[in-house]
């Protein structure tokens, strides 16, 4: 696999991006480490649909979902997925970051799709 960033927040190269043929897959970090960026529901609505356009699936690592500072509401890309796309996504998290226990021990994911789970 090929690893291609996008800065934080630059929408049009993250579209940019996807719409190259070989782009299968949006790696979403939310919040966003480590700029500690909570996306809002209209931005992850965006990204949903930018990743729908061009066919790539959405892996959304949440793993920092419970360090949000005061006024900032995570909002998990299960909810974002649903009803709209029950295929062609997986949150995975962990409760490694909140409660500082380091390694796979504590990690799980939600795949919507029982075919894809
Ligand atoms: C965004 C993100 N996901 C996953 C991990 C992996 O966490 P762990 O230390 O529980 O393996 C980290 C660790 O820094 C992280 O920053």
């Amino acid at each position: 696999r090929e690893l291609r960033g996008v800065p934080v927040g630059d929408t049009e190269a993250l579209e940019r991006e996807l719409a190259r043929p070989d782009s299968r897959m949006l790696l979403l970090c939310s919040p966003h480490n480590p700029t500690g960026r909570v996306w809002t529901e209209k931005e992850l609505t965006d990204f949903r649909e930018l990743a729908e356009r061009h066919g790539a699936t959405v892996v959304s690592d949440e793993i920092h979902a419970d360090l949000t500072a005061d006024g900032h509401r995570h909002v998990p890309w299960s909810r974002i997925a649903e009803p709209g796309r029950g295929r062609g996504w997986a949150l995975i998290t962990s409760g490694t970051k909140a409660f500082n226990f380091p390694a796979l021990s504590g990690s799980y994911g939600i795949i919507g799709d029982p075919d894809e789970r």
